[in-house]
């Protein structure tokens, strides 16, 4: 396994048309299945591990976003992962910061990432920084596919579109998305999980509870009082809890075409997100 600091190793015949892992570190099984899933495929397989500043809003966690690389290349080792790219912030916004900053807020967003009133509404600056390093990534890896994990549901929404609507730049990329993965006991897995406290850990649980109270549902607003419901029993503080359509993730009054239940709450000082599809009711 070849750690790759400089962008032009990229160019090696050995990583020529492969599968490519995005990743900000502090690597979990979650991420090791999306390198299995692109195993599967038969290419060589690259990880990328960089903390991305510009998807940072100024009073999130950029600072204390754990980087773990030792522990994340022995995740990654017995995998098979051909490279670890491990770029500087330099070689990914070699403009600077700023003009990185201001390059991410000036981009033109697919809907799916501009109009629903989740991820968007709650982390606005969010979505232009992982638009510009996606990007950014795409074009000096220049993989054939990328796999990205459903559980940050609405940035995988965002990836299909933002390639589909620009084939001119990213050619026959194919985005193959990957389920969630989840502890034994429901809880979805996230390098973020390790900010919970002991005690907070339990009242985790009410993401997937709430989420499995929904499927019970047979009409939508039901679906999210009973969402809502569940995490306030557990104490967390609800951003949304709603029932939405799978493709475009704006609101739905029924279950007829494919929908999706998603959430973001708080709990203590660590916000938590997670996402489910429900039903088809005919
Ligand atoms: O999902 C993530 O870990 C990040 O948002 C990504 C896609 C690696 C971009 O920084």
């Amino acid at each position: 396994m070849r750690i790759i600091e400089d962008p032009a190793d990229l160019a090696l015949p050995a990583f020529r048309d492969c599968g490519f892992v995005p990743t900000m570190g502090a690597l979990h099984r979650g991420h090791g299945s999306l390198v299995e899933r692109a195993n599967q495929d038969g290419r060589p397989v690259i990880v990328s591990i960089f903390v991305n500043p510009t998807q940072f809003g100024p009073k999130e966690d950029y600072a204390r976003y754990p980087r773990t690389l030792d522990s994340d290349c022995a995740l990654l080792e017995p995998l098979g992962v051909a490279g670890v790219f491990v770029p500087s912030v330099e070689a990914i916004y070699p403009r600077g910061l700023d003009a990185a900053r201001v390059e991410a807020a000036a981009l033109t967003l697919p809907d799916v990432a501009t109009k629903p009133g989740l991820e968007d509404a709650c982390r606005p600056t969010h979505f232009g920084g992982v638009a510009l390093v996606v990007g950014r990534l795409f074009d000096l890896v220049r993989p054939s596919a990328a796999y990205f994990g459903e559980k940050d549901y609405q940035q995988l929404r965002l990836i299909e579109d933002m390639v589909a609507a620009d084939r001119a730049r990213y050619g026959g990329l194919r985005i193959v998305p990957c389920a969630t993965i989840r502890e034994r006991d429901g809880l979805a897995m996230s390098s973020r999980n390790r900010y919970l406290a002991a005690d907070e850990r339990d009242a985790a649980l009410a993401l997937s509870r709430a989420m499995q109270v929904a499927h019970s549902a047979q009409r939508v607003e039901t679906a999210e009082r009973l969402m809502r419901d569940t995490l306030d029993s557990f104490g967390l503080a609800t951003e949304y809890a709603v029932v939405r359509d799978a493709e475009t993730l704006m609101p739905v009054r029924g279950f007829e075409r494919p929908t999706r239940a998603l959430i973001a709450a708080k709990l203590g000082a660590t916000r938590l997100i997670d996402n489910t599809a429900m039903t088809v009711w005919r």
